[in-house]
């Protein structure tokens, strides 16, 4: 049986140049499918707002959503360490709510630790809730939550002014007591430099190749989500095209009768339609 993983066992894979690879997830069947792929991570990430809600960013995901899809992912992947992402509005208005509403991920859904976004600003959070005994990843770089202020879905850290923000913002991270770093669309030199200085596992979504380990949205990944498809997208499948076919499949099959056909219906026991015809002759 697949051993879920514990944060000394993500430090060891860093120092030992082990790359740790994750998804996002949003329920129990996919969760099952990453466990068994031998997946290190799962993040139950707020992007369900998008692609499970059908929202235009995350913003409007709640608390509620996530424990929901938290729980489910957590029966689907026992075994795995899973991370809830605190959404909008959980933890950005005070510290005690960020500590309450991060518990509420442990006590209700069982997962090993949470996410949230930001730099500087947040490291009362963080420190807060890692004081509570709760582990804590850091996620800078490109923000969703912070979309708007960040002029939208922009790669970030272009610029040498805006990359030694992230440094300074990922050194804060580390020293709040975050256990591991998110970078998310930043230049991979950047990230490099980041995970050269932090002696916590730095991961990257759209980061490049030298960070700890890669996440990847999953709807992306298996070419579900049709919306859009950032740069740092790599498909390996295309599960939309093959559901669209095999949906219009079955539409074509009921309705020109070739469905249900005799391969797929129930026979009746031996002897037992006569019998039936006779009844309901009386
Ligand atoms: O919600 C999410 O899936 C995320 C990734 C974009 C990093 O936070």
């Amino acid at each position: 049986m697949k051993k879920r993983l514990t944060r000394f066992d993500l430090q060891n894979m860093k120092e030992s140049g082990k790359k740790v690879v994750w998804i996002t997830s949003y329920d129990y069947w996919t969760a099952q499918f990453a466990e068994q792929a031998g997946m290190d991570m799962i993040l139950v990430g707020d992007s369900l707002g998008m692609c499970i809600y059908g929202y235009e960013g995350t913003i409007p995901v709640t608390m509620d959503q996530c424990i929901y899809h938290s729980e489910a992912v957590r029966r689907g992947a026992p075994n795995t360490f899973i991370i809830g992402d605190m959404p909008f509005l959980s933890y950005q208005v005070n510290v005690d709510e960020a500590v309450r509403n991060a518990g509420r991920f442990f006590k209700e859904a069982r997962v090993d630790a949470i996410k949230l976004e930001g730099g500087r600003r947040v490291c009362p959070q963080i420190k807060a809730i890692a004081d509570g005994g709760m582990l804590v990843m850091g996620h800078i770089g490109l923000t969703p939550q912070s979309s708007g202020q960040l002029g939208g879905f922009k790669a970030q850290g272009r610029t040498a002014k805006t990359a030694m923000e992230l440094i300074e913002d990922a050194k804060a991270i580390q020293q709040a007591g975050a256990f591991t770093l998110l970078v998310e669309a930043v230049p991979p030199e950047v990230c490099k430099i980041i995970r050269d200085q932090l002696t916590i596992p730095v991961y990257s979504i759209g980061a490049g190749v030298d960070a700890d380990g890669q996440l990847m949205i999953v709807s992306d990944l298996l070419g579900i989500f049709q919306a859009f498809t950032p740069k740092f997208v790599k498909r390996y499948a295309n599960l939309g095209e093959e559901t669209l076919k095999a949906l219009i499949a079955y539409v074509e099959d009921v309705r020109s009768g070739r469905f249900p056909d005799p391969v797929h219906t129930y026979n009746m026991a031996e002897g037992e339609l006569p019998q039936l015809m006779a009844a309901l002759k009386k």
